[in-house]
């Protein structure tokens, strides 16, 4: 009976005639054989054996998998040993935001705003505010901050080690200065004279796909060759440049102090 047979004779008493067909096979355009053929090639020995792709990628395999579970341990091991008090960053949890509609408060330029950087984070400011309105005023949708967020965006974790308040602020206000190549939009101008700008998905063939909002994978339009006039990257930000305009002075220090603190309620700019 077939079932009896230990799988280990059979790769033992694989035939030479075998060992040819399996490295014929093995070699063979289609790459179609069967998984039993395949362990039984790679049993024939390290004499026959070829260091090739499937077979480092299988050592790859078990190679990540012990990292994995090294990992795992040392995961449980922190887990049990006691949080340190006053721990900076603290994680933050459910990015679940609903965010109501802001009226404008001011269209604010730099220039209104450069001047109160200086001693605007020497202290008052208020951490809750601050970390409320990187919800309300949308960053959260595509910045990831510290555990919350989301990745259409850069992370914002580290900003404070990049920028000072003065560049921070820049960034926030005119986002298309610097468009990073990674979160480059497309621009597609119609024979009709209007434009659709998104992400690139798909050019081939000339019919293109664009996904026209950051926030949801699934919002795409398809434009068929003969619509379109020309295309290409565009150099507007995916972020909007207004997302200020709804907030107080008081507000925008604080969520800039929230950023530069990196998240951190016990920073000397919340006493
Ligand atoms: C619709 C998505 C979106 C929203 C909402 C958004 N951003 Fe951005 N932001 C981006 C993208 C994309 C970039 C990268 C700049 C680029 O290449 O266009 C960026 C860049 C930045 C940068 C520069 C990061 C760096 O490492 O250089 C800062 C700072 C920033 N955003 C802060 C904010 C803040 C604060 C808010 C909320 C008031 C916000 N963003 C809301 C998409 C967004």
């Amino acid at each position: 009976m077939i079932g009896k047979i230990k799988r280990r004779d059979v790769r033992q008493n694989i035939s030479q005639h075998n060992q040819n067909l399996l490295v014929s096979q093995k070699n063979s355009s289609s790459y179609q054989w069967q998984s039993i053929l395949k362990t039984d090639y790679y049993y024939m020995g390290p004499k026959n054996r070829v260091w090739d792709s499937y077979y480092l990628t299988r050592m790859l395999d078990r190679l990540f998998g012990i990292i994995v579970i090294l990992a795992l341990s040392n995961l449980m091991l922190r887990a049990q040993a006691p949080m340190p008090k006053n721990a900076a960053n603290p994680p933050e949890k459910s990015p679940s935001i609903s965010v109501t509609p802001r009226p404008l408060v001011k269209a604010w330029k730099i220039l209104d705003l450069e001047g109160l950087l200086g001693a605007g984070f020497e202290g008052g400011r208020q951490y809750d505010n601050g970390r409320n309105l990187f919800q309300q005023a949308t960053c959260i949708k595509c910045h990831r901050f510290n555990e919350t967020g989301s990745t259409a965006g850069p992370a914002l974790t580290k900003v404070a080690l990049k920028y000072g308040p003065l560049e921070l602020l820049t960034h926030v206000m005119e986002p298309s200065k610097e468009v990073s190549e990674i979160y480059q939009q497309h621009e597609v101008i119609l024979k009709d004279g209007s434009t659709i700008l998104g992400r690139l998905v798909s050019s081939k063939g000339g019919r293109v796909i664009l996904n026209i909002d950051i926030q949801d994978r699934d919002a795409l339009k398809v434009i068929e060759p003969k619509f379109i006039k020309s295309m290409g990257p565009s150099k507007i930000s995916l972020m909007p440049s207004n997302l200020l305009n709804t907030l107080h002075e008081n507000d925008i220090l604080d969520l800039l102090a929230y950023l530069l603190a990196k998240g951190d309620p016990t920073d000397p700019m919340f006493k």
